[in-house]
Protein backbone atom coordinates (compact mmCIF):
# COMPACT_ATOMS: atom_id res chain seq x y z
CA UNK A 1 0.00 0.00 0.00
CA UNK A 2 1.40 3.38 -0.66
CA UNK A 3 1.76 6.35 1.39
CA UNK A 4 -1.02 8.12 2.85
CA UNK A 5 0.53 11.54 0.98
CA UNK A 6 0.51 9.38 -2.32
CA UNK A 7 -2.67 8.69 -1.93
CA UNK A 8 -4.18 11.99 -1.59
CA UNK A 9 -1.62 13.61 -4.35
CA UNK A 10 -2.61 11.26 -6.65
CA UNK A 11 -6.48 11.61 -5.83
CA UNK A 12 -8.24 14.19 -8.82
CA UNK A 13 -9.27 17.02 -6.44
CA UNK A 14 -10.69 20.78 -7.38
CA UNK A 15 -9.48 23.69 -5.11
CA UNK A 16 -12.49 25.76 -4.36
CA UNK A 17 -11.26 28.02 -2.20
CA UNK A 18 -8.37 29.78 -2.72
CA UNK A 19 -7.29 34.07 -2.79
CA UNK A 20 -4.87 34.50 -6.13
CA UNK A 21 -3.07 37.24 -3.83
CA UNK A 22 -2.62 35.05 -1.29
CA UNK A 23 -0.51 32.89 -2.80
CA UNK A 24 1.85 35.17 -2.85
CA UNK A 25 5.03 33.59 -1.68
CA UNK A 26 7.50 35.57 0.16
CA UNK A 27 10.26 35.17 -2.85
CA UNK A 28 7.71 36.13 -5.74
CA UNK A 29 6.86 39.40 -3.35
CA UNK A 30 10.84 40.54 -2.73
CA UNK A 31 11.44 40.06 -6.43
CA UNK A 32 8.48 42.43 -7.70
CA UNK A 33 8.91 44.82 -4.43
CA UNK A 34 12.89 44.61 -6.60
CA UNK A 35 11.34 44.92 -9.94
CA UNK A 36 9.21 47.68 -9.33
CA UNK A 37 11.14 49.51 -6.63
CA UNK A 38 8.17 49.31 -4.05
CA UNK A 39 8.70 49.74 -0.12
CA UNK A 40 7.65 46.92 1.57
CA UNK A 41 7.66 46.77 5.27
CA UNK A 42 10.49 43.84 4.90
CA UNK A 43 13.51 43.37 3.92
CA UNK A 44 13.92 39.52 3.73
CA UNK A 45 11.80 36.07 3.00
CA UNK A 46 12.77 35.82 6.83
CA UNK A 47 11.47 38.86 7.74
CA UNK A 48 8.25 38.10 6.02
CA UNK A 49 7.80 35.16 6.86
CA UNK A 50 8.38 36.00 10.80
CA UNK A 51 5.48 38.38 10.54
CA UNK A 52 3.11 35.61 9.62
CA UNK A 53 1.95 35.01 13.35
CA UNK A 54 -1.91 36.22 13.24
CA UNK A 55 -4.17 36.57 16.39
CA UNK A 56 -7.34 36.92 13.77
CA UNK A 57 -8.34 37.17 10.39
CA UNK A 58 -7.94 41.41 10.71
CA UNK A 59 -3.92 41.43 11.80
CA UNK A 60 -3.89 38.53 8.37
CA UNK A 61 -5.88 41.17 6.18
CA UNK A 62 -3.30 43.97 7.01
CA UNK A 63 -0.18 42.33 6.07
CA UNK A 64 -2.27 40.72 2.99
CA UNK A 65 -2.92 43.89 1.75
CA UNK A 66 0.32 45.96 2.03
CA UNK A 67 2.09 43.06 0.54
CA UNK A 68 -0.06 42.69 -2.63
CA UNK A 69 0.97 46.63 -3.17
CA UNK A 70 3.98 44.61 -5.31
CA UNK A 71 1.42 43.24 -7.60
CA UNK A 72 1.22 46.36 -10.93
CA UNK A 73 1.47 45.20 -14.34
CA UNK A 74 -0.12 42.14 -16.39
CA UNK A 75 2.62 39.62 -16.25
CA UNK A 76 3.15 40.34 -12.25
CA UNK A 77 -0.72 38.74 -12.10
CA UNK A 78 0.59 35.93 -14.92
CA UNK A 79 3.51 34.85 -12.78
CA UNK A 80 1.60 34.60 -9.75
CA UNK A 81 -1.00 32.26 -11.20
CA UNK A 82 1.37 30.29 -13.03
CA UNK A 83 3.62 29.59 -9.94
CA UNK A 84 -0.15 28.69 -8.45
CA UNK A 85 -1.05 26.50 -10.70
CA UNK A 86 2.04 24.54 -11.24
CA UNK A 87 2.14 23.61 -7.30
CA UNK A 88 -1.74 22.87 -7.31
CA UNK A 89 -1.25 20.50 -10.39
CA UNK A 90 1.78 18.57 -8.61
CA UNK A 91 -0.13 18.10 -5.75
CA UNK A 92 -3.38 16.65 -8.00
CA UNK A 93 -5.41 19.24 -8.22
CA UNK A 94 -7.07 19.42 -11.69
CA UNK A 95 -9.27 22.11 -11.46
CA UNK A 96 -9.02 25.43 -9.41
CA UNK A 97 -12.19 28.02 -8.74
CA UNK A 98 -9.73 30.72 -7.94
CA UNK A 99 -10.71 34.25 -6.01
CA UNK A 100 -9.25 37.54 -7.06
CA UNK A 101 -9.53 40.90 -5.22
CA UNK A 102 -10.41 43.81 -7.68
CA UNK A 103 -10.93 46.41 -5.16
CA UNK A 104 -7.90 45.58 -3.50
CA UNK A 105 -6.23 46.72 -6.64
CA UNK A 106 -8.27 49.28 -8.77
CA UNK A 107 -7.95 51.10 -5.43
CA UNK A 108 -4.15 51.52 -6.15
CA UNK A 109 -4.70 52.71 -9.85
CA UNK A 110 -4.05 49.27 -11.30
CA UNK A 111 -6.37 48.91 -14.33
CA UNK A 112 -9.46 45.82 -13.69
CA UNK A 113 -7.89 44.79 -17.51
CA UNK A 114 -4.57 44.61 -16.21
CA UNK A 115 -5.60 42.29 -13.96
CA UNK A 116 -8.04 39.79 -15.10
CA UNK A 117 -5.51 39.86 -18.23
CA UNK A 118 -2.52 38.44 -16.74
CA UNK A 119 -4.72 35.85 -14.36
CA UNK A 120 -6.28 34.80 -17.72
CA UNK A 121 -3.01 34.36 -19.75
CA UNK A 122 -2.08 31.89 -16.64
CA UNK A 123 -4.62 30.05 -16.54
CA UNK A 124 -4.90 29.21 -20.35
CA UNK A 125 -1.13 28.66 -20.18
CA UNK A 126 -2.04 26.21 -17.06
CA UNK A 127 -4.67 24.09 -19.37
CA UNK A 128 -2.37 23.81 -21.79
CA UNK A 129 0.86 22.82 -20.20
CA UNK A 130 -1.21 20.89 -17.42
CA UNK A 131 -4.57 19.94 -18.50
CA UNK A 132 -6.01 21.73 -15.76
CA UNK A 133 -9.49 23.67 -15.97
CA UNK A 134 -10.35 26.96 -13.99
CA UNK A 135 -12.61 29.35 -13.05
CA UNK A 136 -12.70 33.15 -12.06
CA UNK A 137 -14.53 34.35 -9.19
CA UNK A 138 -14.17 38.01 -7.94
CA UNK A 139 -14.98 39.08 -4.84
CA UNK A 140 -15.99 42.15 -3.28
CA UNK A 141 -14.05 43.82 -0.22
CA UNK A 142 -17.02 43.36 2.77
CA UNK A 143 -15.24 46.68 4.55
CA UNK A 144 -16.08 48.79 1.84
CA UNK A 145 -19.01 50.26 0.56
CA UNK A 146 -21.88 48.66 -1.72
CA UNK A 147 -21.88 51.31 -3.43
CA UNK A 148 -18.41 50.23 -4.44
CA UNK A 149 -19.22 46.54 -4.99
CA UNK A 150 -21.93 48.02 -7.52
CA UNK A 151 -18.94 49.93 -9.62
CA UNK A 152 -17.06 46.92 -9.11
CA UNK A 153 -19.69 44.42 -10.92
CA UNK A 154 -19.89 47.00 -13.57
CA UNK A 155 -16.33 46.06 -14.70
CA UNK A 156 -16.67 42.25 -13.58
CA UNK A 157 -19.44 42.33 -16.32
CA UNK A 158 -16.90 44.33 -18.79
CA UNK A 159 -15.09 40.94 -18.37
CA UNK A 160 -17.89 38.27 -18.24
CA UNK A 161 -15.96 36.34 -20.46
CA UNK A 162 -13.34 35.54 -18.02
CA UNK A 163 -15.45 35.71 -14.99
CA UNK A 164 -17.81 32.92 -13.70
CA UNK A 165 -18.96 33.94 -10.30
CA UNK A 166 -18.47 36.86 -7.45
CA UNK A 167 -18.07 36.34 -4.33
CA UNK A 168 -17.60 38.67 -0.80
CA UNK A 169 -14.12 38.16 1.53
CA UNK A 170 -12.53 40.84 3.94
CA UNK A 171 -12.94 41.32 7.60
CA UNK A 172 -16.66 39.67 8.30
CA UNK A 173 -17.86 41.06 11.70
CA UNK A 174 -19.85 44.07 10.97
CA UNK A 175 -20.21 43.49 7.42
CA UNK A 176 -23.12 40.94 6.96
CA UNK A 177 -24.25 39.86 3.77
CA UNK A 178 -27.27 41.85 3.72
CA UNK A 179 -25.51 44.81 3.18
CA UNK A 180 -24.24 43.68 -0.76
CA UNK A 181 -28.10 42.01 -1.49
CA UNK A 182 -28.75 44.68 -4.48
CA UNK A 183 -25.23 43.97 -5.70
CA UNK A 184 -25.56 40.05 -5.57
CA UNK A 185 -29.32 40.76 -6.89
CA UNK A 186 -27.62 42.62 -9.72
CA UNK A 187 -25.12 39.95 -10.47
CA UNK A 188 -27.47 36.98 -10.67
CA UNK A 189 -29.70 39.03 -13.10
CA UNK A 190 -26.80 39.30 -15.58
CA UNK A 191 -25.90 35.63 -15.26
CA UNK A 192 -22.82 35.27 -12.33
CA UNK A 193 -23.02 32.69 -9.96
CA UNK A 194 -22.41 33.73 -6.29
CA UNK A 195 -20.41 32.32 -3.65
CA UNK A 196 -19.78 34.50 -0.13
CA UNK A 197 -17.53 34.01 2.50
CA UNK A 198 -19.77 33.23 5.95
CA UNK A 199 -19.34 31.99 9.12
CA UNK A 200 -15.91 31.84 9.18
CA UNK A 201 -15.34 34.76 12.17
CA UNK A 202 -19.19 35.79 11.61
CA UNK A 203 -22.02 34.28 13.47
CA UNK A 204 -24.14 31.37 11.67
CA UNK A 205 -27.09 34.53 10.99
CA UNK A 206 -24.53 35.61 8.15
CA UNK A 207 -24.60 31.97 6.24
CA UNK A 208 -28.69 32.13 6.94
CA UNK A 209 -28.33 35.75 5.00
CA UNK A 210 -25.52 34.18 2.28
CA UNK A 211 -27.99 31.85 1.72
CA UNK A 212 -31.21 33.45 1.47
CA UNK A 213 -30.47 36.99 0.52
CA UNK A 214 -27.49 36.35 -1.79
CA UNK A 215 -28.59 32.60 -2.89
CA UNK A 216 -25.34 31.95 -3.10
CA UNK A 217 -24.11 28.28 -4.28
CA UNK A 218 -21.41 27.69 -1.71
CA UNK A 219 -20.63 28.82 1.55
CA UNK A 220 -16.50 29.54 1.95
CA UNK A 221 -15.30 28.70 5.01
CA UNK A 222 -18.94 28.23 7.13
CA UNK A 223 -17.67 26.26 10.07
CA UNK A 224 -19.52 28.65 12.86
CA UNK A 225 -22.64 26.62 11.17
CA UNK A 226 -22.46 24.39 13.93
CA UNK A 227 -24.27 26.88 16.32
CA UNK A 228 -26.84 26.24 15.14
CA UNK A 229 -28.20 22.82 14.75
CA UNK A 230 -31.19 23.38 12.38
CA UNK A 231 -28.92 25.24 10.26
CA UNK A 232 -26.93 22.14 10.10
CA UNK A 233 -29.49 19.99 8.76
CA UNK A 234 -30.48 22.59 6.38
CA UNK A 235 -26.99 22.20 4.94
CA UNK A 236 -26.91 18.36 4.63
CA UNK A 237 -30.25 18.60 3.39
CA UNK A 238 -29.86 20.51 0.40
CA UNK A 239 -26.13 19.71 0.44
CA UNK A 240 -24.52 23.26 0.22
CA UNK A 241 -21.02 23.25 -0.50
CA UNK A 242 -18.59 24.78 2.53
CA UNK A 243 -15.26 25.46 1.31
CA UNK A 244 -13.60 24.41 4.48
CA UNK A 245 -9.45 26.21 4.60
CA UNK A 246 -8.52 23.69 8.34
CA UNK A 247 -4.67 25.00 8.18
CA UNK A 248 -6.48 28.75 7.61
CA UNK A 249 -8.64 28.18 10.49
CA UNK A 250 -5.75 27.11 12.90
CA UNK A 251 -3.56 30.17 11.68
CA UNK A 252 -6.25 32.70 12.08
CA UNK A 253 -7.29 31.43 15.79
CA UNK A 254 -10.59 29.85 14.68
CA UNK A 255 -9.88 26.91 16.35
CA UNK A 256 -6.91 26.82 18.85
CA UNK A 257 -5.47 23.72 17.08
CA UNK A 258 -5.83 21.53 14.28
CA UNK A 259 -7.15 18.22 16.34
CA UNK A 260 -10.17 20.45 17.19
CA UNK A 261 -11.61 21.10 13.59
CA UNK A 262 -14.80 20.04 13.82
CA UNK A 263 -14.35 18.85 9.60
CA UNK A 264 -14.89 15.67 10.54
CA UNK A 265 -18.00 16.03 12.61
CA UNK A 266 -19.20 18.14 9.62
CA UNK A 267 -18.78 15.47 7.22
CA UNK A 268 -19.41 12.53 9.37
CA UNK A 269 -23.35 14.71 9.59
CA UNK A 270 -23.51 14.37 5.91
CA UNK A 271 -22.63 18.45 5.01
CA UNK A 272 -20.99 18.81 1.30
CA UNK A 273 -17.47 19.37 3.17
CA UNK A 274 -14.76 20.20 0.75
CA UNK A 275 -10.52 21.49 1.68
CA UNK A 276 -9.33 23.89 0.77
CA UNK A 277 -5.99 26.29 1.32
CA UNK A 278 -7.52 29.62 1.29
CA UNK A 279 -4.16 31.79 1.46
CA UNK A 280 -1.51 29.18 1.06
CA UNK A 281 1.41 31.38 1.08
CA UNK A 282 0.39 32.49 4.42
CA UNK A 283 -0.72 29.89 6.22
CA UNK A 284 1.38 26.82 6.10
CA UNK A 285 0.77 25.35 2.97
CA UNK A 286 -1.33 24.41 0.07
CA UNK A 287 -4.34 21.85 -0.62
CA UNK A 288 -2.17 18.46 -0.17
CA UNK A 289 -0.99 19.90 3.34
CA UNK A 290 -4.32 21.00 4.23
CA UNK A 291 -5.68 17.44 3.53
CA UNK A 292 -2.82 15.79 5.40
CA UNK A 293 -3.07 18.21 8.36
CA UNK A 294 -6.91 16.79 8.67
CA UNK A 295 -6.25 13.32 7.91
CA UNK A 296 -3.56 13.51 10.63
CA UNK A 297 -5.19 15.56 13.42
CA UNK A 298 -8.73 13.98 12.67
CA UNK A 299 -7.68 10.87 12.06
CA UNK A 300 -9.56 10.45 8.79
CA UNK A 301 -9.67 7.42 6.83
CA UNK A 302 -9.19 6.96 3.01
CA UNK A 303 -12.65 6.81 2.39
CA UNK A 304 -13.34 10.28 4.34
CA UNK A 305 -10.51 11.78 2.10
CA UNK A 306 -12.32 10.08 -1.37
CA UNK A 307 -15.26 11.83 -0.15
CA UNK A 308 -13.83 15.25 0.50
CA UNK A 309 -12.37 14.81 -3.19
CA UNK A 310 -15.79 13.58 -4.48
CA UNK A 311 -17.11 16.75 -2.76
CA UNK A 312 -14.56 19.40 -4.46
CA UNK A 313 -15.63 18.09 -7.93
CA UNK A 314 -19.79 18.04 -7.00
CA UNK A 315 -19.25 21.36 -5.51
CA UNK A 316 -17.45 22.81 -8.56
CA UNK A 317 -18.74 25.01 -11.32
CA UNK A 318 -17.71 22.06 -13.68
CA UNK A 319 -20.14 20.91 -16.01
CA UNK A 320 -22.06 17.17 -15.61
CA UNK A 321 -19.75 15.84 -17.69
CA UNK A 322 -16.72 17.17 -16.24
CA UNK A 323 -17.94 16.13 -12.91
CA UNK A 324 -18.63 12.74 -13.57
CA UNK A 325 -15.62 12.03 -15.30
CA UNK A 326 -13.48 13.16 -12.31
CA UNK A 327 -16.43 11.11 -9.55
CA UNK A 328 -15.09 7.60 -11.79
CA UNK A 329 -11.67 8.72 -11.56
CA UNK A 330 -11.69 9.39 -7.66
CA UNK A 331 -13.81 6.07 -7.14
CA UNK A 332 -11.10 3.91 -9.19
CA UNK A 333 -8.13 4.95 -7.31
CA UNK A 334 -10.42 5.31 -3.99
CA UNK A 335 -11.36 1.45 -4.47
CA UNK A 336 -7.49 0.85 -5.24
CA UNK A 337 -5.96 2.42 -2.02
CA UNK A 338 -8.63 1.92 0.81
CA UNK A 339 -6.80 -1.15 2.60
CA UNK A 340 -8.69 -3.69 5.22
CA UNK A 341 -8.69 -0.51 7.79
CA UNK A 342 -9.64 1.81 5.44
CA UNK A 343 -5.91 3.93 6.47
N1 LIG B 1 -9.32 37.38 2.07
C1 LIG B 1 -8.30 36.51 1.94
N2 LIG B 1 -8.43 35.51 2.80
C2 LIG B 1 -9.57 35.71 3.49
C3 LIG B 1 -10.25 35.03 4.51
N3 LIG B 1 -9.80 33.88 5.05
N4 LIG B 1 -11.40 35.56 5.01
C4 LIG B 1 -11.87 36.70 4.50
N5 LIG B 1 -11.27 37.39 3.55
C5 LIG B 1 -10.13 36.91 3.04
ZN1 LIG C 1 -11.03 33.00 2.01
Amino acid sequence: MGSMEAFVRDLPKAELHLHIEGSLEPELALRLARKHGAALPYASVEELRAAYDFGNLQEFLDIYYAVADVLRDADDFHDLALDYMRRAHEQGVVHAEIFFDPQTHTARGIAFGTVVEGLSRALIEAQHRFGMTHRLIACFLRHLSAADAMRTLNEVLEYRGAITAVGLDSSEVGHPPSKFAAVFDRARAQGLLTVAHAGEEGPPAYIHEALDLLRVRRIDHGVRCEEDPELVQRLAREQIPLTVCPLSNVKLRVFDRIEHHNLKRLLDAGLRVTVNSDDPAYFGGYVLENYLAVQRGLGLTRAHLATLARNSIEGSFLDDAAKRHWVAAIDARADNGSGPTGS
